[in-house]
């Protein structure tokens, strides 16, 4: 006789609210450690330091934790039976993400200016450099694959759905 057939499938859901709670939990974090413990954030000031604490800001919450987020958008949307839906949240999410992590580098390039340090000089700056750039090939790719989901006309198609 056959062996019965088991499905080894689980569920998603409890390493997705997992996931969440991180993000409330990283996100609270590294906001209460750069406003109270590391003299706070600008995008323009004589404390060069603030302009260094965007940096950590917009690499952590915006680019990996936001990132982190459009991964888990096909559980956590509402709408679970419109996969447009679903994928329109996914690409907008890694879309900022993106946005986010191009935004961090130009910041640390503006503070490193500001203060007379050399560029790429690290290991850790190649790695976020190579990081960002295949980060931004694959979001590329993704809005080819769908050129409705492009800007204002994913806005357009989000509101009208
Ligand atoms: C995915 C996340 C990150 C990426 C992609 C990234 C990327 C980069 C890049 C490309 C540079 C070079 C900028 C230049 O040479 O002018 C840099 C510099 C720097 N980053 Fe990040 N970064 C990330 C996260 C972080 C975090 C979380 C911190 C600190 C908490 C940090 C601290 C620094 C420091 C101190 C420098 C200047 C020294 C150096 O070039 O190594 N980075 N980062």
């Amino acid at each position: 006789m056959a062996p019965k057939s088991r499905s080894y499938q689980i569920s998603a859901t409890p390493v997705t609210v997992f996931g969440h709670l991180l993000f409330i939990a990283v996100t609270t974090l590294v906001i209460v450690w750069l406003l109270k413990f590391r003299e706070g954030l600008a995008f323009e000031s004589a404390n060069k330091l603030k302009i260094f604490n965007l940096h950590p800001l917009l690499m952590v919450i915006g680019f990996i934790l936001i990132a982190g987020e459009a991964i888990m958008a096909y559980k956590s949307t509402p709408s679970r039976r419109d996969i447009k839906v679903q994928k329109a949240v996914h690409l907008t999410l890694q879309t900022i993400a993106l946005g986010c992590g191009i935004f961090g580098i130009v910041v640390i390039f503006k503070f490193h200016d500001e203060t007379n340090m050399p560029d790429m000089v690290t290991l850790h700056s190649w790695l976020g450099m190579i990081a960002i750039c295949l980060f931004g090939l694959q979001v590329q790719n993704h809005i080819q694959e769908q050129p409705i989901c492009h800007g204002i006309l994913l806005v357009a198609y989000l509101s009208s759905s």
